[in-house]
C-alpha cells in the first residue's frame, strides 16, 4: 500500500504528470509559487468556492504536464475530509486521462500544512485502494506524490508514518469486507484476523466449537449451527511494551461472514451486500492492530465472534430458546436478528473482565440505515464523557457518528413469556434503539460502554462519496483516534 504514496522534496516535471494545485480560497494557494515552473505557478485558482478547473495541459521541459487547480472552501464535507475527497477524485481523473502520476505541491510553512499533508496521504492510500484479487485484469496503481517545498520536520515525518499505519489498517479491513463469502467464512476469517493481529504484536487465540461449548457461548453456537462452516471466536490482546498502560480498552465486533437471514430468510435483493455483515469484526481487529503497531500506551483486547447465518436442518429456528453466556435466555422471534445473539456472548465475556472502556461495532440493524442514511453511524453510550470522547474522535477523522438514546422504556418490547427476553422487540419501530437495549442486558452495571451501529457506512456498498464502492473500513480511523484520546486523558 505504501507504494501508492510518496513524499519527496521539490517538483521535477515528469511525462504525464497530473499536478493538483490546492487553493484554500481565491487568494490562497497552498504551495510556494516561486518553487514551481512558471506555467504552473501562474495557474489561476477556480472562480467558485469548492470549484476545480483544468489550468494547464502542455509540455514543460519536454514532458507533458496536465494541471488542475481546486478550491478547498465551500465544502460538502467537514474540513480536511474535503481535501481527502479532492485527492480521491483527482486520482480517478488521472486514471481516466491515462496520466502516470498525481503530484501535489505543498508549502511546508503553510499554516496547517501537517493536517493538509495527512489528508492528502489518506486520500492517496484510501483512494488508490482497489480490491482486485478476483479480477483477471488488474489495473496498475497510480502513484500520488506529495511534493514538499522544504525538508519535512520531525513532526511531519511522525504524522506521515502514523497515517501510513492507520490507512494500511483501513485497507486491510476493506480487503476483509470485500472478500466474497465463499472464500471468507468463520475459519478463514479467524486465520486472517490472527495473522493481522500477530503482525502487530498482539497475542491471539481462536476458540472453536468445543471451547465455545465449554464457555457456554450459546448465542454464537445457535446462530452458527445452520452452516457447515463452523463458528469461531477470535480473542486478541496487546500490552504496551515501552510505556505504562493507562487503561484497558476492549473492542468487540460483529462478524457474520454472510447473513442470509436464516429461516427468517432475507429477500434476495436484501441478501446482496450481506458479505459486509462482518464489517464490525474487521474494523475492531484493524483498529486494534493499528493501535498496537503505534504502541499507544493502553491495553487493548479485541473479540470477534464469527459465524455464517444460514439455513439447514440444523439451523436455529423461530421460537427456539437460547441460553447465552450470562445465563440470560432468549426466545428467538426472528433468526435474522442474529448479530445481537453473537454480541450477547462476546459482550458478556468482555464485560466480565471489567475493562475501563468497552466498545462494540456492528452492522446491526436496517433501522439504523433508515434513520441516519448510508453514511452515518449511530452511537449509544452508558457514559457521557466516553460518548463525548467518541464524538470528538469522530470530528477529528471526519467519519460521521451521531448519538442516539438508550431510551429505557423501549426495553419493554424485549419482554417474553417463556424466556427472559425476545430477540427482536416485536415491531420495527425504533429498531436500532431496541437492539442497543438488547445488548445492554449483557453489560455489567456501571460499565463504560459504547455501541456503534455501523449498518449504513459499514454494511452498504454505495456510501461515503467517491471513496470507492465496497467495504470502507469505516470506524478504524475513529477508533484509533478514540484510543489516543483515552490514553491522553
Ligand atoms: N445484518 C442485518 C442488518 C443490516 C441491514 C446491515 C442492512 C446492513 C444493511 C441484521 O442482522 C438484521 O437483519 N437485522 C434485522 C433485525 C430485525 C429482524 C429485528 C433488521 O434490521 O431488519
Ligand atoms: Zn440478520
Ligand atoms: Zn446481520
Amino acid at each position: 500500500m505504501d507504494s501508492m504514496f510518496e513524499m519527496i522534496e521539490g517538483y521535477d516535471p515528469s511525462d504525464k504528470d497530473l499536478v493538483l494545485l490546492l487553493h484554500l480560497d481565491a487568494e490562497t494557494p497552498c504551495y510556494d509559487t516561486e518553487r514551481l515552473p512558471a506555467a504552473l505557478a501562474n495557474c489561476p485558482a477556480p472562480e467558485d468556492a469548492g470549484g476545480k478547473r483544468w489550468c494547464h495541459a502542455a509540455a514543460i521541459d519536454g514532458a507533458f504536464i496536465a494541471a488542475m487547480s481546486v478550491r478547498l472552501d465551500g465544502a460538502d464535507y467537514p474540513s480536511s475530509e474535503n481535501l481527502k475527497q479532492a485527492v480521491v477524485k483527482a486520482l480517478a481523473t488521472a486514471k481516466e486521462e491515462k496520466l502516470a502520476r498525481l503530484c501535489i505541491p505543498l508549502d511546508n510553512s503553510f499554516p496547517g500544512a501537517e493536517s493538509l499533508a495527512k489528508a492528502i496521504q489518506e486520500g492517496a492510500i484510501l483512494g488508490g485502494y482497489a480490491f482486485d484479487s478476483f479480477l483477471s485484469k488488474k489495473a496498475e496503481p497510480l502513484k500520488c506524490v506529495l511534493c514538499l517545498q522544504a525538508p519535512p520536520t520531525a513532526d511531519l515525518e511522525k504524522i506521515i508514518a502514523e497515517t501510513g499505519t492507520v490507512t494500511a489498517a483501513v485497507n486491510q479491513a476493506r480487503d476483509l469486507c470485500n472478500e466474497p463469502p465463499n472464500s471468507l467464512y468463520p475459519e478463514s476469517m479467524a486465520q486472517k484476523l490472527k495473522t493481522m493481529a500477530e503482525q502487530a504484536g498482539m497475542s491471539v487465540s481462536i476458540w472453536d466449537t468445543d471451547k465455545l461449548e465449554q464457555e457456554r457461548c450459546g448465542g454464537i453456537l445457535a446462530v452458527g449451527r445452520g452452516s457447515s462452516q463452523k463458528p469461531r471466536l477470535v480473542v486478541a490482546e496487546y500490552q504496551p511494551k515501552d510505556a505504562t498502560s493507562c487503561c484497558t480498552l476492549t473492542l468487540v465486533g460483529k462478524g457474520v461472514t454472510f447473513d442470509t437471514g436464516g429461516y427468517s430468510l432475507k429477500p434476495s435483493e436484501s441478501q446482496v451486500g450481506m458479505k459486509y455483515d462482518m464489517a464490525g469484526a474487521a474494523t475492531v481487529f484493524a483498529a486494534a492492530s493499528a493501535i498496537a503497531s503505534l504502541g499507544l500506551p493502553l491495553t487493548i483486547k479485541a473479540y470477534a465472534p464469527l459465524v455464517e447465518n444460514n439455513v439447514s436442518s440444523n439451523a436455529y429456528k423461530v421460537n427456539d430458546i437460547v441460553t447465552t453466556r450470562s445465563g440470560t435466555t432468549v426466545e428467538i422471534l426472528n433468526t435474522d436478528a442474529e448479530g445481537r445473539m453473537l454480541l450477547a456472548d462476546a459482550l458478556a465475556l468482555a464485560s466480565e473482565e471489567k475493562p475501563d472502556y468497552l466498545v462494540d461495532v456492528a452492522t446491526l440493524t436496517g433501522a439504523a440505515v433508515v434513520g441516519l442514511g448510508e453514511d452515518i453511524a449511530a452511537v449509544y453510550g452508558t457514559d457521557a464523557s466516553l460518548t463525548a470522547q467518541m464524538l470528538e474522535a469522530s470530528s477529528e477523522t471526519g467519519e460521521f457518528f451521531w448519538e442516539m438514546p438508550l431510551y429505557a422504556p423501549y426495553a419493554e418490547k424485549l419482554k417474553a413469556t417463556v424466556a427472559d427476553v425476545n430477540n427482536t422487540g416485536k415491531t420495527r419501530m425504533g429498531g436500532s434503539i431496541v437492539a442497543a437495549l438488547f445488548l445492554k442486558k449483557w453489560i455489567n452495571e456501571g460499565q463504560k460502554w459504547l455501541h456503534l451501529d455501523v449498518a449504513g457506512p459499514g454494511g452498504k456498498e454505495d456510501t461515503l462519496g467517491p471513496i470507492g464502492k465496497g467495504g470502507k473500513g469505516f470506524g478504524v480511523r475513529t477508533l484509533v483516534a478514540l484510543a489516543k484520546i483515552l490514553s491522553q486523558a
